[in-house]
């Protein structure tokens, strides 16, 4: 990402800082940078010291972000990255060493905040450079679209803690990759590059590290072009496929490939087609 986008964030960033925050927090100190670049919301995740290991704060910020710039109608598409050398090392062991069971279950640890990316229905895209481990490999999953930096490594170490993983992991992984290369990689907690996560099927795109954002950026920007009810209805359908059988997708598809003819999207797009110009989208 250029020096220009950089300052960008963290100027954006100490205009809309989330509330989740504390009030005496510094842009520099926010767990999570955002920046607008017009219709897309680019979210940063901030704690370099710890490779941007997932404690509470980083996650009430994120979630309270991601709701944020879901009910925003100036936001079409969310980007989550990191920084070069980590998207996240996973979930902060130092906050973590001294829960015990109690502490977790009652504080509904994982659950009460780490899925909040699920209730978005905007398309979100990680842009994972450097380290997505443990809940940092489970928050990229999370994601709809994953593209990854040639430097990217991937991976479910939680096994070396004497815990598992415990951001489904162990459903999204094996849903992705199937069985063998989920057990192996969590039963080892060994790393993968990102030409293996590709071809895996964690990730969808690989770029040199240096084009990661522009290139991100540049299919965020294009997605932004498109109608926003059909975008949301993909991604809905899409994730149906993980929830109920076949037949049942099909019939949800079916409804949702249906209800988009009584959009004007719908009516601009094919005629915008036929007429061989660009459409011109009012995401109705
Ligand atoms: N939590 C807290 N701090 C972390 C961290 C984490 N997950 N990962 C790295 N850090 C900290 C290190 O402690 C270190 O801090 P200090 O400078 O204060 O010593 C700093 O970040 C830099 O890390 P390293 O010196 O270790 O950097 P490295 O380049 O030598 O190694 C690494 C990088 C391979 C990612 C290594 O840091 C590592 O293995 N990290 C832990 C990865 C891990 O086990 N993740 C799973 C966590 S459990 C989980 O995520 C549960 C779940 O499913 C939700």
């Amino acid at each position: 990402m250029s020096k220009q986008n950089e300052s960008n964030e963290v100027a954006t960033s100490v205009e809309r800082t989330p509330a989740a925050l504390d009030q005496t927090s510094t842009a520099q100190q926010a767990p999570v940078l955002i920046a607008r670049h017009g219709p897309i919301s680019l979210m940063r995740l901030n704690r370099p010291k710890q490779l941007n290991a997932l404690n509470d704060a980083l996650m009430d910020c994120l979630g309270e972000a991601l709701l944020e710039a879901d009910k925003d109608p100036a936001v079409m598409v969310i980007i989550i990255t990191g920084s070069d050398k980590a998207f996240a090392a996973g979930a902060d062991i130092d906050a973590m060493k001294h829960y015990d069971f109690v502490d977790v279950y009652k504080n509904e640890y994982i659950s009460r905040n780490w899925e909040t990316i699920r209730k978005v229905r905007k398309p979100v895209i990680a842009a994972v450079a450097g380290f997505a481990l443990g809940g940092g490999c489970e928050l990229a999953m999370m994601c709809d679209m994953v593209f990854a930096a040639d430097n990217a490594k991937f991976g479910q170490p939680e096994i070396k803690l004497a815990v598992i993983p415990g951001a489904g992991g162990t459903q999204r992984l094996t849903r992705l990759a199937g069985k063998a290369k989920a057990m192996d990689m969590v039963l080892t907690g060994k790393m993968i590059g990102a030409e293996q996560a590709l071809a895996d099927g964690l990730i969808s795109r690989v770029y040199p590290l240096a084009d990661l954002m522009p290139q991100t950026l540049s299919v965020a920007n294009d997605m932004a072009k498109l109608s926003l009810p059909s975008l949301m209805a993909a991604k809905e359908s899409i994730n149906r496929a993980f929830e109920v059988p076949l037949s049942e997708g099909l019939l949800f598809e079916r409804r949702n490939f249906h209800a988009l003819f009584g959009t004007a999207d719908q009516k601009e797009g094919m005629q915008a087609f036929l007429e061989k110009r660009s459409p011109s989208f009012t995401h109705r």
